[in-house]
């Protein structure tokens, strides 16, 4: 993603009134506003802001809300920004259909939804599929760490916390690397609405609608033209895998593949960019935990699982729709509401994490943070990605004696939007 110079106006929230979780500067204050909202309106309504007119919108900030809500998606389910838009014209028309069109007839029930992860993304992306992947990610990462090892300093971002996933989704779904810059162009268009989108709903101008849903469809044909030539020439790799894979008694069609593909595509790259620059960043912060996990190698998994729930990617990845009258504590949600997930306040929720601002490696249930969200339709690629920051962290603990910030050069800052991504993490350190 491109910086934007000067975009932080707003300034640390006090009062409940002061809580803005989406205008420009927002992300620098989330933490200080969930504790606000925490106390003060566990369930904080924004006016007129829900699906239908006249209807509202409500931020979820506690643990059990969300897990709750998550699990039920009769009652609440997924909420897609672009289906009110010109974009879903475009996709149709000159594409291969909306983002969320393949739903319906790969997935339109929970039990196909289950289906779909065990027969379709498992193989190649869940806990069970990923492992396979652990000698490609080992030899990325480590080519990665090469490039600048006797340097001394890193721009840690591009020249490892970007390129690492990018390289493996790539490398899973068999596109060339060669293809990575443009590859990388088309992925800032698929989040482009989730960090440059306004309000909770992530909404883009008509016109930025229109750009957006241009390229991505040169996307989709890019992917169609892989396709193609795996059908004429079959190798092992996922965009293959899913040309010959029988699903409920049939083949997929091109627009089933390009919607899988695309959304691995999505959820492959910038998430675990994320993950991997807030873990470099709490090894620079905290030599105490550097040291201790270089010395017991077997607290690693806690260590991601800890920097997962306390710096969310996901921070407020995803919105529901409510489709009856409900209520949540107490409090009448009318059908038509829009609920917006804060993930990233669930995991900081006091009533569920003892101390939690604390960066603690013996959190009982480390996993069991909100990260990856909950319930069926939970993120199919967390496998893949624990395995990337495990393998990651490893290494960097095998190649570096000592990690710092680069004095006057880093300023912390996060791009916009929803989820937390650092611009950039300057590093020096001593190579082992
Ligand atoms: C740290 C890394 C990651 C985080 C924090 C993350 C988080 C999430 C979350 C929270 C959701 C559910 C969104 C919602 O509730 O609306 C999700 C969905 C999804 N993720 Fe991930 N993800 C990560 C990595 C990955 C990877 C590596 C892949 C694929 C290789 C992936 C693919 C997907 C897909 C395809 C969905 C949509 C599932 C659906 O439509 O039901 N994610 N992810």
């Amino acid at each position: 993603m491109t910086q934007i110079a000067g975009a932080q106006v707003l300034t640390c929230p006090v009062n409940l009134d002061d809580v803005d979780l989406f205008s420009p500067g927002a992300q620098e204050y989330w933490f200080d506003a969930y504790k606000i909202l925490h106390e003060k309106a566990p369930i904080h309504r924004i006016p007129g802001e829900g699906a239908a007119p006249g209807a509202d919108a409500f931020i979820l900030s506690k643990y059990d809300d969300i897990a709750m809500v998550v699990r039920d998606p009769d009652l609440f389910p997924f909420y897609n920004p672009g289906e009110e838009t010109q974009a879903e014209e475009i996709f149709n028309q000159q594409g291969f259909g909306a983002v969320n069109s393949t739903t319906q007839t790969m997935r339109p029930d929970i039990e196909q939804h289950k289906q779909h992860r065990i027969q379709i993304t498992d193989p190649w992306v869940g806990s069970t599929g990923a492992p396979r992947h652990t000698a490609m990610i080992t030899q990325a990462a480590t080519g990665l760490i090469d490039g600048w090892i006797e340097k001394g300093q890193v721009e840690f971002v591009k020249g490892f916390a970007a390129p690492l996933p990018q390289i493996v989704i790539e490398t899973i779904l068999g596109f060339p690397l060669d293809d990575i810059p443009q590859l990388r162009a088309w992925e800032e268009e698929q989040v482009r609405r989730f960090v440059y989108g306004s309000t909770h709903k992530n909404l883009l101008s008509p016109e930025e609608e229109v750009d957006n849903a241009k390229s991505l469809v040169q996307f989709q044909q890019y992917i169609k033209q892989r396709l193609d030539e795996k059908r004429a020439c079959p190798v092992d790799d996922m965009v293959t895998f899913l040309s010959q894979v029988t699903y409920q008694g049939r083949q997929l069609d091109d627009a089933e593949i390009v919607g899988v593909a695309y959304g691995m595509h999505i959820g492959g790259n910038e998430t675990t960019q994320y993950a991997l620059t807030a873990e470099a960043y709490v090894l620079a912060q905290r030599p105490d935990i550097f040291q201790e996990l270089k010395a017991d190698r077997s607290k690693v998994r806690f260590f991601v699982e800890e920097a997962l729930r306390l710096y969310a990617p996901t921070q407020g990845l995803s919105t529901r729709r409510v489709a009856r009258d409900t209520e949540i504590r107490g409090l009448p949600i009318p059908k038509g509401s829009l609920l917006h997930l804060r993930y990233g306040a669930g995991n900081r929720d006091p009533e569920e994490y003892a101390e939690p601002t604390e960066f603690r490696l013996d959190r009982p249930h480390a996993g069991r943070h909100l990260t990856f969200s909950q319930g069926p339709r939970a993120c199919p690629g967390s496998g893949l990605s624990r395995l990337e920051q495990n393998i990651a962290v490893n290494l960097l603990l095998d190649r570096l004696d000592e990690v710092h910030f680069t004095p006057g050069k880093n300023d912390f800052t996060h791009q916009p939007g929803i989820m937390l991504g650092m611009w950039n993490l300057f590093l020096d350190f001593t190579p082992a």
